[in-house]
């Protein structure tokens, strides 16, 4: 098998891979490829980094010894007839929401058909990424696989049917801790902080309380635990978002994004 790894789309997440891939991987940028709709963005970036960008998606099929399908989900159906040309090499879908049925339907001859979920945070390494395969993955597309996913982070094999809760977990979480940090920075500066201050308290508060979280293996009620004396400061304030339903709210923005997640892929 060819030890190169092709990206049919030259946007953010596959920027993020290739760029990944290079400094943390240990893979050589001259045997990363891509291609972009319009060639300039593809152009743009192997000038920067030192990947090669082709010029078509027949000299990607043919050059790559694994794809990554890394364009829009409603971008597949004009692709149909480029990608029923892929032949006997894994192909890596990053296409939120699109099934691995469908995904066959696309490449009837791919090896292997893999569809992962990254989150942003794997642009620097620090991300949640799911994949899932059909039924159990070959050896040596795992062993593929997991030397493109290893360098985004943390990565897990799923059941398809739990992509849509991990998204609502793993990929929205991410806004929902972006969203809680920004609360935390107002109500810094309603106190009387600078914004200055507030943000930089409340982006390293976070980012400090999620590495604890990271390198310890105690459970999250246990480390809140460790922080909260009784009649205490910090438990003054859990027991006022305790009283606003903090946990509620939270099983609900998961459920709402799990729910559009799967209306999402109900409208192809
Ligand atoms: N961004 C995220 O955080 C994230 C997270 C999870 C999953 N994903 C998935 O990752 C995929 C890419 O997302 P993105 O945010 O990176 O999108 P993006 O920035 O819009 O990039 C899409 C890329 O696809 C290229 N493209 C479109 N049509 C093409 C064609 N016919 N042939 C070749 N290339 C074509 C575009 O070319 P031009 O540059 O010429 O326009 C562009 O480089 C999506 O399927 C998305 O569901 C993204």
């Amino acid at each position: 098998m060819k030890d190169t790894i092709g990206f049919w789309g030259c946007g953010n997440m596959a920027k993020a891979m290739m760029q990944g891939l290079i400094d943390r991987g240990g893979h050589s940028p001259q045997k990363i490829y891509c291609i972009s709709k319009s060639g300039a963005s593809a152009r743009a970036f192997a000038r920067q980094s030192g990947v090669l960008a082709l010029r078509n998606s027949s000299e990607l099929i043919e050059k790559s010894g694994v794809l990554i399908l890394a364009f829009k989900p409603f971008q597949l159906d004009d692709l149909r007839s480029e990608l029923g040309r892929i032949e006997g090499v894994p192909v890596l879908s990053l296409l939120a929401g699109k099934s691995l049925q469908v995904l066959r339907s696309c490449c009837p001859k791919a090896k292997a058909l893999i569809r992962t979920m990254p989150n942003t945070a794997g642009s620097i390494g620090k991300g949640a990424t799911a994949y899932c395969g059909e039924g159990e993955i070959p050896a040596e597309t795992r062993g593929t696989l997991l030397t493109i996913l290893n360098p985004m982070g943390y990565t897990i094999e799923i059941d398809e049917k739990l992509m849509d809760v991990f998204t609502a977990v793993a990929s929205s979480g991410v806004g929902f801790v972006f969203e809680f940090m920004a609360a935390l920075k107002e109500a810094g500066e309603k106190e009387g902080l600078s914004a200055d201050m507030a943000l930089k308290l409340a982006r390293q508060t976070v980012y400090g309380a999620a590495s604890l979280a990271v390198e310890s293996s105690a459970p999250p009620e246990a480390l809140r635990d460790q922080v909260t004396s009784k009649g205490g400061t910090t438990q003054a304030g859990l027991e006022h978002l305790a009283a606003g339903g903090l946990r509620p709210l939270i099983h609900g923005a998961v459920k709402a994004a799990k729910a559009r997640s799967e209306r999402l892929k109900a409208e192809g």
